[in-house]
């Protein structure tokens, strides 16, 4: 079989394959090829791919030949327009905000999975897109409000007096906010968060950060089956905010993680709120893709309020490329390889398996995802 790795172009730094992984493909007996320069800015070179048996290619023909695509974010339609009839696409395709892809995927008959549908059962978690990412996205957040905020993160005692350390408050305590609780204390900041979740108040503490949490009934109900946090009333909503509004104007660092799968993001901070804190202070909105957490936070941009900064984060693992691609690539690999037959290594879909329901798209020209048909 041909697999074919595409370059993300620049709008991403990051390659849905490493050298690595281009070895253990090589290994199984398919043949990898990976479009010219598409490592680069993860730090893998066309050479390293080489090494590890992979081709490099410049001409697009190769792309019409492709048994299976490799991508981090979804293909052109420039670039579907190329995929042959039948071909697998294995990507982060982000389905419910693109109907005009699905449409395309479809008209070209083209197996398409999406990553980030991953069901969260612990068979999966080497695949699980979302959370490699997320985690690093927690990680990055603090790196950057720590580089924008003027002042020192730790404690620091010294002969001309002493530094107080810096207050971070995470908002949601799922994958990327346990990684900011942990970053944040690790440089050394008092560190607090909330959630919706019961369950995230042991994990917070047990990173040595402080559990804020609304005391409401609702709790007991705030979380679905498969983990993730509904969207709560608007009496829990007020309360929430007073809460917040409490809390927020003695913080420096805000990092907000808050999502609800499928929904615009919960606002918890309006722009009063943000006018409430002091000049210097800096909120990383990570959810700002989603809508954001803040009020006024707007995806890409850095937006000052009263010497407030409020950070919308876009795509901020393209900022740690190397290890995003490295842990990207790998969750890539490991779903390749549940749709091959272990001992020919040739496809041999098991459309059975819920890995596989919980993940793929479109095939024979119809959408199969049921998130799709209800
Ligand atoms: P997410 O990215 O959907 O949301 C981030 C956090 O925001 C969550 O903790 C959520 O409870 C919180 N949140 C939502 N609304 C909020 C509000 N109004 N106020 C405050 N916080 C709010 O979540 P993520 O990080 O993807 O994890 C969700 C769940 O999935 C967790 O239970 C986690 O343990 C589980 N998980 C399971 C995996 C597996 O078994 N394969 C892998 C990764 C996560």
């Amino acid at each position: 079989m041909k697999i074919v790795i595409l370059n993300e172009g620049a709008s991403d730094s990051r390659v849905s394959a490493s050298p690595e992984t281009v070895k253990k493909i090589n290994e199984m007996n398919h043949a990898v090829y990976v479009q010219k320069g598409a490592g680069i800015k993860s730090n893998f070179l066309d050479q390293d791919y080489e090494e590890n048996g992979a081709k490099i290619f410049e001409d697009e023909n190769v792309i019409r030949e492709a048994d299976v695509i490799f991508k981090i974010n979804k293909p052109s339609k420039d670039q579907i327009d190329l995929f042959k009839e039948n071909s697998i696409l294995i990507a982060a395709l982000d389905p419910f905000n693109n109907p005009d892809l699905i449409e395309d995927l479809r008209n070209k008959k083209i197996i398409s999975f999406a990553m980030e549908l991953m069901p969260r059962i612990t068979r999966a978690q080497s695949m699980d897109i979302l959370s490699s990412q997320s985690n690093l996205a927690g990680y990055q957040a603090v790196i950057n409000a720590s580089k924008l905020f003027n002042k020192a993160l730790p404690m620091m005692m010294t002969a001309a007096g002493t530094i107080a350390p810096a207050k971070v408050m995470v908002f949601g305590a799922g994958v990327a906010g346990l990684q900011a609780i942990a970053t944040a204390k690790r440089l050394g900041a008092i560190v607090s968060a909330t959630d919706v979740r019961v369950v995230a108040k042991e994990q917070v503490e047990s990173l040595g950060g402080k559990f804020i949490m609304v005391e409401s009934d609702e709790l007991e109900d705030a979380e679905t089956s498969g983990g993730y946090a509904k969207e709560m009333s608007a009496e829990f909503k007020t309360k929430q905010a007073e809460l917040i509004s409490r809390t927020l104007s003695g913080q420096d660092i805000v990092i907000c993680t808050a999502l609800i799968p499928g929904k615009k993001a919960p606002v918890l901070i309006s722009e009063n709120q943000v006018k409430s804190m002091k000049p210097g202070s800096i909120i990383i909105d990570l959810a700002s893709e989603s809508g954001g957490n803040c009020e006024c936070s707007k995806s890409g941009e850095i937006i000052n309020i009263n010497e407030v900064l409020v950070v919308g984060a876009k795509n901020i693992t393209s900022e740690i490329a190397q290890d995003a691609s490295s842990l990207f690539a790998k969750n890539l690999l490991n779903f390749f390889m549940i749709l091959l037959d272990s001992e020919t290594n040739e496809i041999n879909i098991n459309w059975e398996d819920e890995i596989v329901t919980g993940t793929a798209l479109t095939k024979n020209g119809e959408i199969v995802h049921e998130g799709f048909n209800k």
